[in-house]
């Protein structure tokens, strides 16, 4: 029997691209429809990352299986409800900004996400988080495209500034990505003949103890299950196939 998961996707890269090579397995492998709601700041990060074709292939349209923009939603997000009426056998939350955390843990439901989360308790639909931020301390992400100004000359001509399909770069002293309008198709990256551009350096970010502690007190929740990394999802919405 079929049964659907409403994936949630918050404003975070870490993690992002191996929370979209989970859902493509588990679409493939299990017979499981996925509805993918986006947070306005999810929906930003899927688009610089370059993964929004992919969403396609996870949530290709109809009942339980579309895509759910924050944007097209009310301010009292009614698809969230959904939540609620038992339609959904599992949320899942991946990956998890440390705000939405945050939010989650207060109560709060002002987001997609949030009101998604809200919902789910409301309806006892058991949540799978996966936060970014886990454990105080350091996480290595991955940067979405970025331009390393040791390298750049700002050139006059500067080709990927002339030819970036989404008109994402703008010369402000020396060319600059504007991210809210970069889909992350990397076309840049090969104009640039010195080399500035680059996609997925790695970067090392701390974690603050708040967040650790606020991910504490969401694993307290009832119906509430925190995964540390999101190639657990697998097993965890695997096990709910009733089939
Ligand atoms: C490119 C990019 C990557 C980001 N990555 C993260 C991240 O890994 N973790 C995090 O907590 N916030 C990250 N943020 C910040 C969140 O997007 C920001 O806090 C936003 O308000 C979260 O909104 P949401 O929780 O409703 O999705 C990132 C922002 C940008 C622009």
């Amino acid at each position: 029997m079929r049964y659907n998961v409403a994936w949630c996707i918050t404003g975070a890269g870490h993690f992002l691209l191996e929370s979209f090579e989970v859902f493509l397995k588990l679409v493939k492998n299990r017979d499981v429809k996925v509805t993918t709601l986006l947070s306005g700041a999810g929906e930003e990060v899927v688009c610089v990352y370059g993964v929004l074709d992919k969403l396609n292939q996870i949530s290709p349209g109809g009942y339980y299986q579309e895509i759910i923009l924050e944007r097209e939603q009310g301010k009292g997000f009614p698809k969230a409800g959904r939540l609620a009426r038992g339609t959904y056998t599992a949320l899942v939350i991946s990956p998890t900004t440390a705000n939405t955390v945050a939010k989650m843990v207060c109560g709060i439901a002002d987001t997609l996400v949030t009101s998604a989360f809200a919902q789910a308790q409301k309806g006892n639909v058991p949540a799978y988080i996966v936060p970014t931020d886990y454990k105080e301390g350091t996480v290595v992400t991955k940067l979405p495209t970025v331009i390393d100004y040791d390298v750049c000359i700002g050139c006059d001509t500067c080709p990927p500034l002339k030819k970036c399909p989404s008109d994402a770069i703008k010369m402000v002293e020396k060319p600059t990505i504007d991210l809210t309008l970069c889909r992350g198709c990397k076309t840049c990256i090969d104009l640039c003949t010195y080399g500035a551009i680059s996609f997925g350096k790695e970067i090392e970010t701390r974690v603050r103890k708040i967040d650790e502690d606020n991910v504490h007190k969401l694993s307290l929740f009832e119906g509430v299950t925190i995964l540390k990394y999101p190639y657990e999802i697998y097993d965890a919405v695997s096990s709910l196939d009733v089939s």
